[in-house]
């Protein structure tokens, strides 16, 4: 027994029965839609006042149906479905629905639909219904002058409720009527509470005798079809039967007529069967006892499911009305419900009517409401002309033009704005930095003006702006410009918003002395904190006991102390962590500890000694040695290492102004010139030069890349790490790797065929060095997709459309020679090529660069004012 659904019984006691007749429409939304413009009517076949749609919907055409199916040809055609609205645009569209009763309470909603070839067409549309968010139905149809009735009953979650009709690629969706009626909201119960949705499966008025079954006889306004199969037969009643003791109260013609089985032994049976196998269905019984029974009779009723016996033995009262409904979902394919007399009863079963649903899971979530709030405020401030109705981001299939949202367990977010061509003017709207989740804005090809606000900056997760094809005033604000440096943000603004020099220049003079206080105060301070970080450094660098220079193997506890027991770190590497450190003279070192299980790094731990491999030792030690022997000015000094079977260590000359990954990133990187930039990339190209060039054997450094790219107190560059490249014989210049090495973004895609290194994918990685230069962006950057983009993919269309400015880093606010960044981008770009061979060496690269650098040295020199202008945030323009 335990294991099947149980029945509820609800048993409604005698009162004072207070027969309250329908309050009339109170509540009712009904709605013809496609009806023309300000009617208003009442449907004289069921009294039902209907309204026009237009309050209730934006989008969508109003169309007849043809004459074929319409008046006067079919004069019983039901008024609602003469007219259809129909939406041939987007590919969600809404009608918003505000019950009186507000949210939280149970509403039945119906839409009907009759094609009625409305379009000529003759083609019968698939399209599919939502209540809100959650799936509700698909509609399809057998034939034109079908008429398809949808009803559900849902509890509202907010205020408005919105029902939208969803185009799947079937045909144009449409609707003929839309009505809400409220409900009780204590009736139709079910396990789940309010977590469901209850989908109309049948409603039937069982012993159906004659009646409309409609309003006006049922308060909720449910329809009750007639069913009487041939083994049964009616019998009905005109004594009173009160409907109102429960919330049900189903109307009194169809509780006032009941089925029975013709002969007398048989039970009453339903089945169905359902397409879905994990359907949940719930059923709602409804009986009351319509013959006066003599002394001798009884009637007494059990209902079953599938053969189980589900319920108590009840008598139906003649009193009123009862509903009996099972409290555990019906599950699976094959239903079938039985209402049986038990043995002791003398007469047959009855079943007055009966209600079957499908539950409908609540399972999609809306968009937060501050994302809401700040996407409806946007949508009316412009009076965007769009589809963009009911939920933002919901359902997930169908978000709104334009939108796309990251989707969680929780709550969807739109972190995709995208209003290109949308017809927007005047500012740009506060609103818009309420999106605090947008990771992509276009605002490109609109008419809005002003200045561009330094809220947008506010965006944390701002990666791509497009404000082009707008006729904004002033320049890009320092926040947003700082964003592009510092996040990587993707800023695309028109010519007129960028800092040039020419467009500068009138505004110079009023800012020169502003600037130039401003300058000299901030030159002070950072002075004073530059010398007292400095003062700071050196203290500290010289405590704890220290080692003589000139030594180069050094012991586990040698590094410790030289580290002052690893006590500052300052970069973390693809190996490991690297350390502050210094020798005896005072040369600050860094000291990178090589990641290895086998090698515990933490302080003082004396674990797992003997266990280290001794193999790996031995390579490293035979490498370490023969680094020692190479020396250049553009590779990082290898000052010794550390391998005491315990750990392994690198250790390298200190330098100053850190890699230039973090370089590129930082703040710093604002007073990077095209100069500077020239010659770093000089310095690096000469320093793998030297590598594949200089060494006998040759060296392939393997990891090439901005963080392998360090700088010094002057900004000369070194490479670093190929402590770890491995070392090739002379007459075998490729070499075949197993374990795929490098790093995403900078590996050559030659190797992921071939697994071959040589020269060349070096020169590949480095190719990728000098776009990173050039843009000022990382080897790999996100799109607004959420997608990673190579920094070459980036590049490329600038290229192809000869938009030099396009790839240079905003930050050189067109301070650049542009002979010079062309010919930079071609020796990128050949450095890039798919195939190795076609790739130039080093040697060609550096006299390549060289002559980029020639290129920048010959050009007209700036006036230093128009570059200081260039800084002064749009806000202050203003003033
Ligand atoms: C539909 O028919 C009605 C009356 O027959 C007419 O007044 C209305 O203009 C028609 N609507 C459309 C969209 O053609
Ligand atoms: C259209 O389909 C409905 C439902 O199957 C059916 O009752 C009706 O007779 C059909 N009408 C025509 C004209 O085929
Ligand atoms: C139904 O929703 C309530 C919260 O509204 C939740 O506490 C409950 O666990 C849910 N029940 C089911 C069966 O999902
Ligand atoms: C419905 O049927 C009953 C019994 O046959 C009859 O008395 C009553 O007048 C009928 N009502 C209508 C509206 O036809
Ligand atoms: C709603 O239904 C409950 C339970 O059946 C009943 O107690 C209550 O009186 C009903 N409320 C209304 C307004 O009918
Ligand atoms: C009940 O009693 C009546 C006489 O009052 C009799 O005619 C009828 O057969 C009895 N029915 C049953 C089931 O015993
Ligand atoms: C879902 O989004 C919410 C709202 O931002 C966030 O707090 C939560 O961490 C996200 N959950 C997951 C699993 O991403
Ligand atoms: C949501 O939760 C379900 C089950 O807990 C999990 O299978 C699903 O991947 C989650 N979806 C997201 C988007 O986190
Ligand atoms: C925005 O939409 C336009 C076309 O409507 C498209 O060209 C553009 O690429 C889109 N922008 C983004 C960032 O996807
Ligand atoms: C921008 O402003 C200029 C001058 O005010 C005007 O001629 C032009 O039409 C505007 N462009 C747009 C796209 O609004």
């Amino acid at each position: 027994m335990g294991a099947h659904s149980v029945f509820l019984i609800l048993v409604c006691v005698i009162g004072t029965a207070i027969v309250v007749h329908g309050q009339g429409q109170a509540g009712f939304i009904s709605i013809d839609c496609g009806s023309p413009p300000n009617i208003n009517y009442v449907d004289t076949d069921t009294g039902i006042s209907y309204t026009w749609d237009a309050p209730f919907i934006k989008s969508g055409v109003n169309v007849n149906v043809s004459e074929e199916y319409g008046y006067p040809k079919n004069p019983v055609l039901p008024f609602p479905l003469a007219d259809v609205r129909s939406f041939p645009q987007g590919n969600r569209n809404c009608y918003s629905l505000t019950p009186s009763d507000g949210k939280g309470n149970l509403y039945l909603i119906r839409a009907s639909f009759m094609y009625g070839n409305y379009d000529g067409d003759n083609a019968l549309p698939e399209f599919d219904l939502y209540v809100d968010v959650n799936f509700w139905t698909s509609v399809t149809f057998r034939n034109a002058s079908e008429n398809v009735i949808k009803e559900i009953l849902s509890f509202a979650e907010s205020e408005t409720v919105y029902v939208c009709l969803v185009n799947k690629g079937k045909g144009t969706p449409f609707i003929s009527a839309l009505e809400l009626r409220p409900m009780n909201s204590s009736i139709y119960g079910t396990e789940f509470g309010r977590n469901v949705s209850l989908v109309l499966y049948q409603r039937l008025d069982t012993g159906y005798l004659n009646g409309t079954g409609r309003y006006q006889k049922d308060v909720y306004d449910r329809i009750w079809s007639p069913y009487s199969p041939a083994s049964w037969k009616s019998t009905m009643t005109n004594g009173y039967i009160d409907i109102f003791q429960s919330g049900y109260k189903p109307p009194d013609e169809v509780i006032k007529t009941a089925a029975s089985p013709k002969s007398d032994d048989e039970p009453l049976e339903l089945s169905w069967t359902s397409d879905d196998p994990n359907a949940r269905f719930y059923a709602y019984l409804y009986f009351a006892e319509l013959e006066n029974l003599k002394r001798n009779e009884s009637r007494k009723i059990r209902i079953f499911w599938n053969g189980s016996p589900v319920s108590g033995a009840f008598n139906p009262s003649s009193e009123y009305s009862m509903t009996v409904s099972n409290s555990r979902a019906f599950t699976g394919k094959d239903h079938w419900i039985s209402v049986q007399k038990t043995s002791d009863s003398t007469l047959p079963p009855i079943l007055n009517a009966i209600e079957i649903f499908s539950a409908q899971s609540l399972d999609e979530f809306s968009t937060t409401t501050e994302d809401v709030r700040a996407i409806e405020s946007i949508k009316s401030t412009y009076k965007l002309q769009k589809v963009w109705s009911g939920d933002p981001c919901s359902p997930s299939l169908f978000p709104w033009e334009g939108i796309r949202c990251s989707y969680n367990n929780s709550s969807h977010q739109i972190k995709s704005l995208n209003l290109s061509s949308s017809g927007l003017h005047g500012p740009i709207a506060f609103s818009f930095r309420n999106l605090s989740n947008l990771e992509s804005l276009d605002l490109s090809n609109n008419s809005l003006k002003g200045f561009v606000p330094d809220f947008l900056a506010d965006l944390k997760l701002l990666k791509y702006l497009n404000l082009k094809g707008n006729n904004f005033t002033g320049y890009i604000p320092r926040s947003l410009r700082k964003r592009s440096v510092d996040d990587g943000l993707v800023l695309s603004v028109d010519e007129q918003n960028i800092c040039h020099s020419r467009s500068c220049r009138d505004r110079s003079r009023i800012l020169v002395p502003i600037v130039v206080s401003t300058l000299v105060v901030v030159l002070i301070a950072a002075l004073v904190v530059i010398c007292i970080l400095r003062r700071e450094r050196k203290i500290r660098a010289y405590s704890g006991p220290l080692l003589p220079s000139g030594k180069r193997r050094f012991t586990y506890s040698e590094v410790s102390s030289i580290t002052n027991n690893f006590n500052k770190v300052i970069g973390k590497g693809g190996f490991g962590i690297v350390y502050l450190g210094s020798l005896e003279d005072g040369t600050e070192i860094a000291v990178k500890m090589i990641n290895d299980s086998s090698f515990g790094k933490s302080k003082g731990s004396s674990s797992s000694s003997s266990s280290s491999s001794s193999r790996v030792s031995k390579e490293f030690q035979v490498e370490a040695e023969l680094l020692l022997t190479v020396h250049h000015r553009n590779l990082a000094s290898f000052v010794g290492y550390c391998d005491d079977g315990r750990s392994m260590a690198l250790i390298y000359e200190y330098m100053a102004n850190g890699n230039l990954q973090d370089y590129l990133s930082s703040e710093n990187a604002e007073d990077l010139s095209w100069e500077k930039r020239l010659h770093i990339a000089i310095d690096s190209a000469q320093g793998l030069e030297y590598l594949h060039h200089g060494c006998r054997p040759p060296i392939v450094h393997r990891d090439v890349k901005t963080a392998n790219i360090l700088l010094n107190d002057n900004l000369e560059a070194k490479i670093a790490d190929f402590g770890l490249s491995k070392v090739f014989p002379e007459d075998d210049l490729s070499h075949v790797v197993t374990a795929v090495m490098g790093t995403p973004g900078y590996v050559d895609p030659e190797y992921y065929n071939t697994f071959k290194l040589n020269e060349k994918s070096d020169v590949y990685s480095f190719g990728i060095v000098l776009l990173e230069l050039i843009t000022g962006r990382r080897s790999i950057m996100k799109t607004d997709d959420g997608d990673k983009m190579n920094v070459v993919h980036f590049v490329e269309p600038f290229i192809d459309f000869g938009d030099i400015d396009g790839v240079v880093d905003a930050r050189l606010r067109g301070d650049f020679s542009s002979n010079s960044a062309w010919k930079f981008v071609e020796v990128a770009m050949s450095c890039v090529r798919d195939r190795g061979t076609n790739r130039p060496t080093m040697n060609q690269i550096v006299s390549d660069l060289k002559q980029c650098l020639a290129a920048e040295l010959g050009r007209e020199p700036r006036s230093h004012h128009e570059k200081e202008a260039c800084l002064i945030p749009i806000t202050q323009l203003k003033v």
